[in-house]
Order: structure tokens, then sequence, then C-alpha cells
């Protein structure tokens, strides 16, 4: 976490509201492997990290409520009574989706104050909007006294996104956001709601992000699209969801399906047992197995899930001309953002320069390189 942001969003908040506020920081994610599986009530690897989104909150006894948006700039007055969402693609729905689904659950809350600044890059897949999301609706309950637990505020900040955003996203990003715990990653069961913690010590390797600086814009759509076909091929199982399915099951409504969504549920089947063996590798500290895997997960989000894009495909074919990565793979909804790369300590500096090289020399534009640190999940800082 850094105590820049921290020390930002407070001393602006207090210039603009001149009272002091609460602090909460709340981490994005990254994901070891399980995409896309988690609306399908499968199982997901993710790990909170130590970029974030930083909020200095507060009461007012103003008749409006103020979120300002640091970053950006972007200052908006709204009133609590008459929330709706605002056009696509702004930042505020964030805030007022969590607004809106707290009064949703009967919960009263007042006029606040809200100061926000993140370090997730934008569109790197990292979370920050469940980040964003998690910090406000904590904030509130800490500030109006509103006894929610941690699980309800997440389904509150997952409710957020599917109606005021407008993505159906599943529950990975705002679980890891809000339950990460340092050094850890967590094997979440989504039907359950249960995770269970791995400390995550790779010895001489480590983990490593690499940002593409790209997201292509239809990958909303595509997502609620991806989402809808699962959920159409479960019905047709007559399953709850296709965690309950196994390939045999699938390959019975073949004549059904058409190719192509053949292939999308056969991924989720598959990258859903991904997960589970990860699990494994990782307790019997197999990094070879765990490269494997992930490697083999990208491969079914290009070719049969087709989420990826031309720089994250360029990325990880480059991760697997050097021995010294173990696996790598797009990571988060897809269609951009960063991939995700298991790699020797030792070479990941010299891999990081050749990998920027290269996809400079072929897209013209320059990426990110990322280390991170699994870190606590959101939490007040004192
Ligand atoms: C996005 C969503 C998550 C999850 C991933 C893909 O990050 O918000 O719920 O579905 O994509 O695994």
């Amino acid at each position: 976490m850094s105590a820049t942001l921290i020390n930002d969003v407070k001393t602006e908040f207090i210039n603009t509201f001149k009272t002091e506020p609460i602090l909460v920081f709340s981490p994005g994610r990254i994901n070891i492997i399980g995409e896309h599986t988690d609306y399908n009530d499968g199982f997901v690897f993710p790990a909170a990290v130590d970029k974030g989104i930083a909020a200095a909150i507060q009461k007012t006894d103003s008749d409006v409520s103020t979120a300002y948006a640091l970053d950006m700039d972007s200052k908006i007055e709204f009133n609590l009574n008459t929330l709706k969402p605002s056009k696509e693609g702004s930042w505020e729905n964030y805030v007022f989706g969590v607004v809106a689904e707290i009064q949703n659950k009967n919960k009263v809350i007042g006029n606040f104050n809200i100061v926000f600044k993140g370090d997730i890059p934008s569109g790197s897949g990292m979370s920050s909007s469940a980040a964003l999301e998690n910090s406000v609706v904590f904030g509130l309950n800490e500030l109006f006294g509103l006894g929610l637990s941690k699980e309800d505020m997440i389904f509150i900040s997952q409710k957020a996104e599917h109606n005021y955003v407008g993505v159906k996203c599943g529950i990975m990003d705002q679980y890891a956001s809000m339950f990460g715990i340092k050094n850890n990653a967590l094997l979440l069961d989504c039907r359950s709601i249960e995770a269970k913690p791995y400390e995550i010590d790779f010895k001489d390797h480590q983990l490593m992000l690499i940002n593409t600086n790209v997201k292509h814009s239809l990958s909303d759509s595509a997502y609620n699209d991806r989402r809808s076909v699962c959920e159409n091929i479960s019905e047709l199982l007559d399953i709850k969801a296709l965690r309950d399915a196994t390939e045999v099951d699938l390959q019975k409504i073949a004549n059904k399906i058409t190719p192509e969504n053949y292939q999308k549920a056969l991924f989720v089947i598959q990258e859903n047992k991904r997960a589970l063996k990860a699990s494994k590798a990782i307790e019997d500290n197999n990094l070879e197995t765990l490269g494997s895997l992930i490697y083999a997960s990208h491969n079914g989000l290009q070719h049969q899930y087709k989420v990826s894009c031309d720089e994250l495909d360029f990325l990880v074919g480059l991760a697997k001309t050097n021995k010294h990565v173990l696996g790598a793979r797009m990571m988060g909804g897809g269609f951009g953002g960063c991939t995700i790369n298991l790699i020797a300590k030792t070479e990941a500096k010299s891999f990081a320069d050749f990998a920027s090289d290269e996809y400079k020399n072929r897209f013209d534009k320059a990426c990110s390189v990322y280390f991170i640190e699994l870190s606590q999940g959101t939490h007040l800082v004192e």
C-alpha cells in the first residue's frame, strides 16, 4: 500500500471539506489461474496486491454528497434520493451503484464526501473497479454503522457492477480485494464463497506482470456474451452452473449447440479442473506443473474461450521462447490488460527488458512491467 496515495487523499479531503476523514485502502488483485470460472460457480485462485484505491471519506451535514476522483481531477455532487446510473463508462457509476445497492438492502445512509485515488493502471485487468466499490462500501459501513459483514459488502459491490456499470461480473475480484491475506493466494470456491489460503513462496521463482497497455473496447459486451453462453448451456444440461458439468455431459448435447459454444463450455470445465490441479501443484511445490497449467489456461482462453488479443498472445509467445518462464497467460476478463508470468527470479529483469523491446518493435507502443506483493484486503488505515 502506498503511503503517498493515503496522504494525497487525506490532504485533499481536509483542504476541500475542512474536516478529518476516515481512510480506507482497498487493493486490486491478480489471479494465478481459474479465469472465467467464477460466474460458473467454479474455482479461482486470486490474491490481493499492494496496488489499489485509497479513499478518504466522512459524513457531511450538507444536503448533497460529493465524490472526487483525484486521479482524474473530476468531482461530482449527487443526491442520495434520486440516484440513477450515469452514462456508460463514467467512474461515478461505481460510487452511485454501491450507494444504491446499500439502499436496496434497506440500509439507511446520510450524505457523505469521498476523495479517492488509485495506483492500479486502468484497463490492466487488476480490478481497480472492485477496489473502488469495496472502498466505498467499506467506508460507508464504518461511518454509518450499517452492520454489514464483509460477505454482504462484496455482494453489494458486485451488484453495483451488474446494475450500474453493466458488467455481469462474477465474485472473484470483489472477494480477493476484500478478503486478501498478506503473502497468500486464495483458492476460492465461488459457489460456497469459501476460500483456502495458500502461502505463496515460489523460492527462486516469482510472479511478474506485463501490461499490454491496451484495452480493446468490446470487452464488456463480450464478457456478458460469454456469461450468457455459459448460462444457456447450463440450462440445456439442466444444471445450476457449468461447475456441475463433465466433458462427457457436454458431449451428449454437442449436436444442440454450435461448435464455438461447445469449445467455450469445454474451456470452462477444463479451466475449473486446472485451478484445482494448480492448488495441488502449489502444495507439492511443483512449479513445472503449475507453469504448464498456466500455459494451458492461456491456450484455452485464446483458442476456445476467445477472450485474448494479439498483444497478449504475443507476450505469452515470447515467454514460451524462454525456458526460465515456467508459465504465462492473460489475466482477468481479457481483450487487453496484463499477462501473469511465473519466472526465475534471476531472469526476471532480463526477460522484462527483452519483452519490452520486442513489444515496442511489434506494436510501436510500450508495455509495462510490475513486480507485485501479495497483500492484505480492504482495511481501515489508522
Ligand atoms: C473479470 C470479472 C471477474 C472474472 C474475470 C475472469 O475480472 O470481474 O468476475 O470473471 O473477469 O476470470
